[in-house]
């Protein structure tokens, strides 16, 4: 079969078309015709081997897949190595996919795996949302962002403040359901931040650039405020910071990683969220926001796009 194999880490480039063995089915996984995959800001991260976990060479780039197993159904899951999905064929574990609606489309069932989940957890089990809470979504127009900020406006947020770097995206922001947009490259965004709150500070803060915004972000939480912290795109550290710093104010800075959830109890934290996301898309309470889509072949420029910051929404891969 055809897939898109990496045998040395890097940029874009080294995301080829190669020709490789077909998946062998196992027990409990079975061969899904993949229709479509899934990119994510994390496969830019394991092709240059600098995520969270040390990815071994060589490999397969993807974690969700969408497609149809022999007898028809039309599934769509994480692949059952967590790569693996950009190919033609790939495994997966069919009681851990869901049957994907006739009224739903590929790139929307992909937009509620890794960032609808990420988007559910972040405001459900990290921030833990309260009615009436303000919050800042940065990138929020991106794949997660978008979906953070439908969400948040959905379970009873006060004033949804998104972040985004073009006028474009922080248009899509708006349509989410923001209150008010923000640019990025403002020079003081805390003191934006604040101004866009009519000068107070926030509740909580879904952050994913790390560096100075990582540091801007802290700046601007009110008492009880909660920092989440889930992703670095601009691959630059924050400052650190000392635990004893965060007693004025009473501030929490909280990780995320959805592996994890996939790790310590996939009913819980997967499969049920999931459940729920499909109900609020099939509902019409939640629009997936669909980027842009590439062929297969064409995976090294999906990457470069989405490293750049042209994409928006769920990026994906079309496999003919
Ligand atoms: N922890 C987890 O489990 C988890 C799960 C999913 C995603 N994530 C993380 O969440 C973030 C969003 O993921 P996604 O897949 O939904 O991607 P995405 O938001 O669709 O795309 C990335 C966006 O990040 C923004 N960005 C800000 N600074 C950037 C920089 N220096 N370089 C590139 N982009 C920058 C850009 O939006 P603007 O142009 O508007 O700034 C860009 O469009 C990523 O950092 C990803 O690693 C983490």
């Amino acid at each position: 079969m055809r897939a898109i194999e990496v045998t040395e880490f890097g940029g874009p480039e080294v995301l080829q078309l190669s020709e490789v063995e077909d998946p062998i089915p196992l027990p409990g996984l079975e061969v899904l015709t993949v229709s479509g995959a899934g990119v994510n800001y994390a496969d830019t991260h394991a092709v240059e081997n600098s995520y969270l976990a040390a990815q071994e060479l060589p490999f397969i780039p993807g974690a969700e897949v969408v497609g149809t197993l022999p007898d028809g159904r039309r599934l769509c899951g994480f692949t059952a190595s967590g790569g693996g999905g950009y190919a033609e064929r790939a495994l997966v574990a069919p009681a851990m996919c869901f049957e994907v609606p006739d009224s739903m489309s590929d790139a929307a069932a992909l937009s509620l795996l890794v960032q609808g989940l990420t988007a559910w957890h972040l405001l459900r089990t990290s921030a833990r949302l309260q009615d009436g809470e303000s919050i800042v979504v940065h990138a929020a127009a991106g794949g997660v962002g978008n979906l953070a900020v439908q969400l948040a406006r959905q379970w009873g947020a006060g004033r949804i403040i998104a972040v985004a770097s073009t006028e474009e995206k922080r248009a899509q922001a708006l349509a989410a359901g923001a209150d008010v947009v923000i640019d990025s490259t403002a020079p003081d965004l805390a003191a934006t931040i604040r101004q866009a709150n009519d000068g107070k500070r926030v509740d909580i803060v879904l952050e994913m650039v790390g560096g100075t915004t990582t540091d801007a972000s802290l700046a601007v939480l009110a008492p009880f405020g909660r920092l989440v912290v889930y992703g670095m795109a601009s691959r630059t550290p924050a400052t650190p910071i000392p635990p004893a710093s965060l007693m004025v104010g009473s501030h929490s800075v909280i990780g995320f990683w959805l592996v994890d959830c996939l790790r310590s109890d996939p009913v819980r934290r997967v499969a049920e969220p999931l459940r729920e996301l499909v109900g609020l898309v099939v509902s019409g309470a939640l629009v997936p926001l669909e980027g842009p889509s590439y062929p297969l072949a064409e995976a090294a420029q999906a990457h470069r796009d989405l490293r750049e910051r042209r994409t928006f929404g769920k990026v994906s891969l079309t496999v003919p």
